[in-house]
């Protein structure tokens, strides 16, 4: 009888293998729930609603048009050699005409206010291999970075899995709209320091991603003097900057840097990308814009994995040339997701259910403590899986962010046509009017 040897499998790397990606959280398990039963108006009216998705569809019919009036945007011409040159082009520098077009896009999104350098900016595949290569660039593993919470829950992927840098929270709460204080600061900073672990940078979102509400002035200029102080590293996610209902609410971290003339500008990172303004996640086109030649030249070099086909920047030269197109491009898609955002608010209010009060972004950051028959993570949890099964509702609930406070929910209104949000309201007002039933049953 032949003797059975049992193989061991075949093992993978233990980068490969560690948690560290984050992706056990309810935040991919919404996403999950919403691909095996998607919401379609006709097709499957009780499927999910995905309003866990920070996508951008509010201004599709304005990239549309602009490529049916520009069909050379798109296409080689006539001759072939522009054809050739961009199907062998691979220089990890970009297109000079693209990198051009787009220093000046990230300028006229900030109102003029700020000016950028295209020989500074980095190329990347998205914000996200941007956050990481910087990451990669700043800090060792075992080293940190602090992000402010609640923050976006890629980041526990992008600045760790790979490059086994830590996160830091740095914890903000309700008590002053979850503004990024001092005290917070410093008090997670003293925690690495107790734990041993070497601060090497702090990562804001601005404006912020889940709250939707851009930085103040004042608070980004303590944020610099902090950073200056410690000697670290600071990064800008500027993702959004698009996406702030009045531009006079945003001040971009280069604006401070240009009016202290560029003092300890080297410690200065941006990060930009097309996914949100342009709502061009699929094109994967992102920007590391930093102050310090050194980390422009090892950014550059290290982007080699990380590239944006050619083909790609040939098409958004173009776009992002066009300065009247991109003058109301910029308006039109503003002016739409303040209305946009306005409609939810109204909408969770009739419901009767308060959100911080938010200026940007492509979310809501809604307050459903009240709800909670325990004020814990489990509770929220436990609130979370009921609007994903029963309202049918994917929203992001406020522990995937790692707020430190348990209610908080963050709600995506852009990726959805008008229709789809007014269902959504409709099942969160239905829902909100059967609780209140009930608890009013339970009093009996
Ligand atoms: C704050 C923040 N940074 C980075 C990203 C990743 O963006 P990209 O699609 O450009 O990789 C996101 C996407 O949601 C985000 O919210």
């Amino acid at each position: 009888m032949a003797v059975e040897v049992e193989i061991p499998s075949v093992g993978l790397s233990s980068i490969t293998v560690s948690e560290k990606h984050g992706e056990n959280s309810p935040y991919f398990a919404g996403w999950k729930a919403y691909d095996e039963d998607p919401y379609d108006a006709v097709k499957n009216p009780s499927g999910v609603i995905q309003m866990g998705l920070a996508e951008n569809q509010v201004s599709f019919d304005l990239l549309e048009e602009y490529l049916d009036q520009h069909p050379e945007a798109s296409g080689w011409g006539s001759g072939l050699s522009s054809f050739r040159e961009n199907a062998l082009f691979q220089d990890y520098h970009g297109l000079k005409v693209f990198r051009k077009a787009m220093a000046s896009f990230m300028e006229q999104i900030r109102g003029g206010r700020a000016k950028f350098d295209p020989d500074r900016i980095v190329l990347t595949a998205g914000a996200t291999a941007a956050n990481e290569l910087l990451t990669f660039v700043l800090a060792d593993p075992g080293e940190a970075l602090l992000v402010p919470t609640p923050y976006y829950p890629g980041f526990d992927r992008d600045l760790r899995w790979r490059t086994g840098v830590k996160i830091i929270p740095v914890h903000c709460n309700s008590s002053n709209n979850f503004q990024i204080t001092l005290e917070a600061l410093q008090k997670a900073y003293n925690e690495a320091n107790a734990m041993n672990i070497k601060v090497r940078g702090l990562l804001i979102t601005n404006p912020s991603n889940p709250l939707g509400m851009a930085i103040q002035r004042s608070v980004l200029e303590e944020i610099l003097d902090f950073v200056t102080r410690k000697n670290i590293h600071l990064i800008s996610d500027e993702i959004y900057s698009g996406s702030v209902f009045f531009p006079s609410d945003f001040t971009s971290i280069a604006e401070i840097l240009e009016a202290r003339n560029y003092e300890n500008s080297e410690r200065v990172h941006i990060v930009y990308s097309l996914s949100k303004d342009l709502g061009l996640p699929g094109f994967r086109v992102g920007t590391i814009y930093s102050y310090n030649d050194k980390v422009v030249t090892t950014a550059r070099r290290m982007s080699s994995f990380t590239l944006v086909s050619s083909q790609t920047q040939h098409l958004l030269a173009s776009m992002l040339s066009d300065v009247e197109f991109t003058k109301k491009y910029i308006e039109t898609n503003r002016e739409r997701l303040r209305k946009r955002h306005a409609t939810i608010i109204e909408g969770l209010k009739i419901a009767g259910i308060e959100c911080l009060k938010g200026n940007a972004g492509l979310f809501c950051w809604m307050n459903l403590s009240p709800l909670l028959e325990n004020p814990t993570r489990e509770g929220e949890v436990t609130l979370w899986n009921s609007i994903l099964h029963e309202v049918k509702l994917n929203i992001s609930p406020g522990s995937s962010c790692h707020c430190s406070e348990a209610g908080w929910f963050r709600v995506c209104f852009a990726n959805m046509s008008e229709q789809t949000l007014d269902v959504a309201l409709k099942r969160i007002q239905n829902f909100m009017e059967q609780r209140k039933i009930k608890r009013s049953h339970s009093y009996l």
